[in-house]
Parts: structure tokens; sequence; C-alpha cells
């Protein structure tokens, strides 16, 4: 059979893991928490579960959980979005990537997208037979080259897609950088932004910049988010695009015929959980402990550190340690140190490497306190 993604193999994340498993190593490679989430949060799934919330909910998701993902957007973004024409509930940010971009992407239109990126943008772009517009963000404070993104605009240019917190460098987008993007876009009508903001209350020290917050930017975009990064649950797989009016039907057609409707005891669980705003509000200052403690951790080693200013990914240069490829070096890590962690070359379409690996920290302390055993034989 003729592939539709004949560059897609076994992801990086998927062969990292198994190395991993196999090598019994501390594993750093996959973004996920390995501690529990809330007691509270899981009773009230428990509560629902067994009041017999069993069946499909309503496409768009159920309307208390819209109405509380409007009122803290509100709370976060200082605007309201309609819970019944701009709100959809998805499984998980993932579908709503991948409905947004098939919402709006024909074949042969361009998307710009910044590498390194998140590794299910592409290929949502080319099951769409998009065509992929590569910016390398710029090495090493991955910030964003906005004179070239001007250049690389074109009447077919149909959808940007922005992430901040950024996904794997742990950057973050400025006021600066989205008023260059306002001024670039106004030019440009038919271009739809698709911002990837899953990461938006994991931020140190400083207010995450949403699109959400400039009214010429949200007109046009895609706006996704995700429980699972904020609450500690990724495997519950829920998350929600904001989208004006306009979009949000385009979207919502996909939406229907990808999932139809999602997990309905966590969305009403969700719905109660989301008004105690303290739950996402002290989230980045319990993910900056973990990321001051762990570069505490890494620095004992002969690693260099790259700036963290959000996600819960710290990247680190090893050029002091090895002059191997990043690949090579993950998997000398994983083999022979015990520690598995992601070569950032993975997210590039042409395998730049910058010599950088990523760990995730969102682990308990004796994981990352075991890693740093392992990694001070460095
Ligand atoms: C940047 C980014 N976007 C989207 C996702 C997917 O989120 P979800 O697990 O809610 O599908 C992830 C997960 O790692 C991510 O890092």
């Amino acid at each position: 059979m003729i592939s539709k993604l004949p560059s897609v193999g076994t992801t990086i994340f998927t062969v990292m893991s198994a190395l991993a498993q196999k090598h019994q190593a501390v594993n750093l490679s996959q973004g996920f928490p390995d501690f529990e989430p809330d007691s509270a949060l899981v009773e009230i799934v428990a509560y629902y579960l067994k009041k017999g919330y069993h069946q499909y909910a309503h496409m768009a998701g159920i309307l208390p959980l819209r109405e509380a993902i409007a009122q803290k957007t509100a709370h976060c973004y200082g605007v309201k979005p309609d819970p019944e024409t701009e709100v959809t509930v998805t499984s998980g940010a993932t579908e709503a990537l991948f409905a947004a971009i098939s919402a709006v992407v024909r074949p042969a239109d361009e998307v710009i997208v910044f590498e390194p990126c998140y590794d299910s943008y592409i290929p949502a772009i080319e099951l769409n037979a998009g065509k992929v517009v590569p910016i390398s963000l710029c090495f090493p404070d991955f910030s964003v080259d906005w004179k070239q993104v001007e250049e690389k605009i074109n009447p077919k240019t149909r959808l940007l897609i922005i992430n901040s917190p950024h996904n794997p460098t742990g950057s973050v987008l400025r006021k600066a950088d989205l008023e260059s993007l306002e001024k670039i876009v106004e030019k440009h009508p038919n271009l739809y932004i698709l911002s990837d903001e899953v990461y938006e209350h994991i931020i140190f020290g400083q207010t995450h910049e949403s699109v959400l917050r400039y009214e010429s930017l949200r007109s046009r975009s895609f706006v996704i988010s995700s429980f699972g990064k904020t609450y500690h649950v990724t495997g519950w797989k829920l998350g929600y695009c904001v989208a004006p009016p306009a979009l949000s039907k385009e979207f919502r057609k996909v939406h229907q015929f990808l999932t139809f409707s999602s997990h309905t005891p966590t969305q009403w669980a969700l719905a109660d959980y989301l008004q105690e705003k303290e739950r996402y509000e002290t989230l980045g200052d319990f993910y900056e402990q973990k990321r001051n403690f762990f570069r505490q951790i890494l620095e004992k080693t002969p690693f260099e550190l790259l700036p963290c200013k959000g996600t819960y990914f710290q990247l680190a240069s090893f050029r002091q340690i090895s002059t191997q490829s990043d690949t090579a070096f993950a998997e000398y890590l994983v083999k022979e140190i015990g520690v598995a962690v992601v070569p950032i070359s993975g997210f590039y379409s042409q395998n730049t490497d910058n010599q950088v690996v990523r760990f995730c920290f969102a682990k308990k302390q004796e994981t990352l306190e075991q890693a740093g055993e392992r990694l001070t034989k460095l």
C-alpha cells in the first residue's frame, strides 16, 4: 500500500520509552507526570461514574463545562467566549489540533510551523494535502524571526501554528511577539492562526500572552488547551478549542465525525473542579519549584542548561560531553547511564541537530533525584 504518511515511522517518544523500559532507565523522555492528580478530582469523577453519567455527551461538550471554560477564559484573559458558539470540548488537545487543521487546510494550502515543533502538526497538515512551510526558531533562545515569517507568507498561506509556552524548548512568546504577529496578519485576511496553548498555566515569572488577549488575533484564531496538562491527567485525553462562531462551526463539523463527543463523566467532574481557580493559578509555582530543583541537579553535571520559561521541559546541550549526534547520545544515555531523554532533532522535519536533548521534569522529587545520581556519572 502507498502510505499517505511515508515519512512517519515509530515516534521518537515511543522508541525512547521502549528503550527506557528495556534498560530500566529513569524515564524523563515522554511528557507526563509520574505523580498522582488531586484525589479530590478523582473523587468527583467517581461520584459522576456512580451517579450514572455513562452515555454520549453533547457533541460540543456538556454545557456546564463549556460555561466553566468560558468563565475561566474571562478570568484569565479578559474576554468571555460564548459557550454555545465559541467553545468546543475535545478528546485531548491532539484531537482539537487535528480538527482545526482539517477545518481550514485545503489541498496545496500552505501552513507555517515553527521548528522544533510538536509532532502531531505536520502529519495533520499532510493528511489534509497541505504544504508544510517550516521556519526554524532562532537557536539558542528559540525566538521567532518575524521578518522571516513576513517573507514566507503569500496568498496561499492559510494557517500559521504557534505554541507558547513551547514544547520542546520551554520558550514563551512575549507581548512584542504577538504585536509583531498582529501587524503581519492584518495584511492577510484569509490567514488563520492555530494557537496551541496547552501549557498556558505552566509559565514562570510572567503572564501568559494568550492570543485571546489580542482582538485582531482572536478573531481569526483557534486557541487550544488541555486538561491533561493542567490537572496532571494526560490519560484522560480531554481538551478544548476556543474560536469565533464561524471558525467553531467548521471546527465542529470535523469534530463530530472524528470523535463526535468526549468522555462524559470526566467532563462533569471538570465542570465542578474548574470553579476552584487556585488549582490552575498555582500550577506555575508548582512546576517552577520542580524546574529549579531539577536545574540544580543538572548544574552538577557537564550539561549546559538552556533557559526554561515555561512547560515542564528542560533542554540541555551535551557539547561538553560528546560529539555524537543527539539521537546517538540519547541512546547512549538510556543504555549506559540509565536515563531516558528525547533528542531535539526528532522535532525538526530535516532532523536539525544542535546537540541538545529534552528532559521532562514533571516527575516526583525521588525520580528526579534518581536521574541526578545517574547523570553525575557523566
Ligand atoms: C505542545 C503540545 N500540544 C498538544 C499536546 C497534546 O495534548 P493532549 O494530551 O491533551 O492531546 C501536547 C502533549 O504533549 C503538547 O506538548
